[in-house]
């Protein structure tokens, strides 16, 4: 018993040297605990939500603080000047892919979101450019599907008060049908009635991600090994069914697409042009175009365009429901700017 003792003792003190040393380049942060790192710090500052706790810690440590989640070296950054020095560097546009994440993908660095370089520039170019051809950031094209998703939204919203006798309504995820419709308009080429079942299926499909997402990613972040030995507790299994069916709901868009059998003569949508280019560089195995790449594509482009405009537009609500007075500012601009039934339109932009 005395020599395991007298062994941890002597490992304790050869880390914690080691770990002094290394610590004189790294940003600040509380020290850290050998397997554990900042675990405690991290949990006892809040214990359910780290960015909470981050928020805390980077109160007493600064803008720019150094944390050890786990196995996981981590660098917050909370500081507004420095948070935008850095996504100006194209050194910092990477993003941690590693272990259970990759599944997603085929085990393969595919998309835009995780990949980096070469291939992360190609395909960007690629989409960007195809997007716009099919609407994207065009002002008649994106005004006439907007204009159209908040007419059938407005009704949404409507009925939905008048069920509950317009008392409350739950707005996390309210926007969400009405975004992934708009976006599928520009990656598919057409719009949804708001009960169609490939639309819900899709809805129900990023549902599902976020929640699977969210539920002990953070202790598979930490600790690799538990979401290998722990897929159930961690979330991973949940994650890998949802990214399987997702796969699935692409690769049955993409086969009513070449059923169609217009996406070479007369491409309509995003997904058009990938079968296309797909098509085209079936004989060219080193091309970055191909299947798997574009379906990964077309699954970062739904799910994260609506997540983030979904997220942003809950919290306008949530300020002003907390701001009474914005709120108030809010609903007469909007009254004296459009009234009666009118829409905004782009030329608004200016008023
Ligand atoms: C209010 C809405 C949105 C917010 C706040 C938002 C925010 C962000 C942020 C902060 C990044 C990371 C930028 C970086 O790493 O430098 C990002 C990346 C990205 N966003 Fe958005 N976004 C929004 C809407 C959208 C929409 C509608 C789409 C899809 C059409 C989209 C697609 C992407 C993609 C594909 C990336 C990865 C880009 C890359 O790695 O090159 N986003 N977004």
């Amino acid at each position: 018993m005395f020599l395991i003792w007298s062994l941890l003792a002597i490992f304790y003190c050869y880390w914690y040297f080691q770990d002094t040393r290394s610590g004189k380049h790294r940003p600040p942060g509380p020290r850290r605990q050998p397997l554990l790192g900042n675990m405690i710090q991290i949990a006892k500052a809040d214990p359910f939500f780290s960015h909470l706790a981050f928020h805390k810690l980077s109160e007493k440590f600064g803008g720019l603080m150094r944390l050890k989640v786990g196995f996981q070296d981590v660098v917050v950054v909370s500081d507004f000047k420095i948070m935008q020095d850095m996504l100006a560097k194209d050194v910092f546009s990477g993003r941690h892919f590693e272990g259970y994440m990759k599944e997603r993908s085929f085990e393969k660095d595919l998309g835009i979101i995780f990949t980096s370089g070469e291939m992360w520039n190609v395909l960007r170019k690629f989409t960007v450019k195809n997007l716009r051809d099919y609407g994207f950031g065009r002002k008649q094209t994106m005004e006439n599907t907007i204009s159209g998703e908040v007419k059938q939204f407005l009704t949404y919203l409507n009925s939905s008060l008048a069920s509950s006798n317009n008392s409350s309504l739950r707005v996390e995820r309210l926007f969400h049908l009405s975004l992934l419709n708009v976006l599928w308009s520009m990656v598919g080429g057409k719009t949804f009635s708001h009960d169609d079942p490939q639309l819900l299926r899709l809805l129900k499909i990023n549902e599902d991600l976020m929640r699977a997402g969210n539920f002990g990613a953070n202790l598979a972040f930490a600790f690799p090994f538990v979401a290998v030995c722990l897929p159930s507790y961690t979330g991973v299994a949940d994650l890998r069914k949802i990214n399987g069916v997702f796969q699935e709901f692409i690769r049955e868009i993409f086969a009513e697409h070449r059923r169609n059998g217009k996406f070479a003569s007369q491409p309509s949508s995003f997904i058009d042009v990938c079968l296309n280019e797909i098509a085209k560089n079936a004989d060219n195995p080193s091309s970055y175009i191909n299947e798997e790449q574009l379906m990964i594509t077309i699954m970062d482009l739904l799910q994260v365009g609506s997540e983030t405009t979904g997220n942003t537009l809950s919290y306008a609500i949530l300020f002003m429901v907390l701001y009474p007075q914005v709120q108030q500012n809010v609903f007469d601009e909007i009254n004296s700017a459009f009234p009666g039934d009118s829409l905004p339109t782009y030329e608004d932009r200016t008023l």
